[in-house]
């Protein structure tokens, strides 16, 4: 197979094709997905939590995100690959340039980065300079201390027209994808209908156009996993199997189903 560009996801949303996406850190599990034929690989800051075992995304490090970016893309020459950046590393976007700069030199294809219509002027900055974006916004776990906890956001309608607001704006800036991480599925659904960049969804529902889930949830490894995950490799007992698993039952929309999502 060829290996996955933004192209190629610009040509699945046109055809109304799911892709699929896994949050992931190190090297085999990165070469597990490339024969799984999973498209998008993001090295999520969850590290922080998943790897390094903190209590949310806000220690994690440029340095952490440079080792682990280095290590998934040496398993992988084929999927697209996407690297967090860390709490306050893109606060202005002097900062966001050049901390983008060292995740892309470490073999990232990608950068994330958390946040709503501010972010617009860094999303221009990076896309104009080459650097393509996945925005993410809903629950963004950098804001956690703001929020007040891991919540669900967009549930009043005042926040579901800043959320869906947030999602436009940034799509005119440039931005190639955008994750929506627990939200109202409806809300999920108007986002995706309303941006030209693909969504991603994470408890977002089963009307985006593509979703991501964290490895260690997919294989059962998280204590307390949340409502959004689901564990396959109960259902597959092998780790190839469990990825597989995941990737067909996003696909076929089977993953995520009533008892996943959010209202
Ligand atoms: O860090 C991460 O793994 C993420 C996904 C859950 C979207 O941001
Ligand atoms: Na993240």
């Amino acid at each position: 197979a060829k290996s996955v560009s933004i192209n190629t996801l610009r040509k699945m949303k046109q055809e109304n094709t799911k892709f699929v996406c896994v949050s992931l850190y190190d090297a085999p599990m990165s070469a597990m997905a490339q024969k799984t034929g999973i498209e998008v690989l993001l090295v999520g800051d969850s590290l922080g939590m998943t790897v390094l075992g903190y209590d949310d995304t806000i220690p994690v490090t440029m340095e952490h995100m440079i080792y682990h970016v280095e290590a998934v893309r040496r398993g992988n020459s084929k999927s697209l690959i996407m690297g967090d950046m860390p709490f306050m590393t893109y606060a202005t976007p002097e900062q966001a340039m050049q901390n983008a700069t060292r995740i892309m030199q470490a073999g990232a294809h990608m950068v994330k980065l958390e946040g709503g219509e501010w972010i617009a002027e860094t999303v221009k900055m990076l896309t104009d300079r080459g650097i393509p974006v996945c925005a993410h916004v809903g629950l963004t776990p950098q804001y956690v201390n703001k929020f007040g906890g891991f919540r669900v956001q967009g549930r009043s309608e005042e926040q579901a027209q800043v959320i869906l607001n947030d999602a436009k704006v940034l799509d005119e800036a440039g931005a190639d994808l955008v994750v929506l991480e627990c939200i109202p599925s409806q809300l999920a659904k108007t986002i995706t209908e309303s941006v030209e960049m693909s969504t991603i969804g994470i408890g977002a529902g089963g009307d985006t156009d593509a979703q991501v889930l964290v490895i260690n949830d997919i294989l059962g490894l998280t204590e307390r996993p949340p409502k959004f995950s689901k564990n396959f490799l109960e259902e597959t007992a092998s780790i190839p199997g469990a990825l597989m698993k995941y990737a067909d039952d996003t696909r076929n929309g089977v993953f995520p189903s009533e008892e996943h999502i959010f209202v």
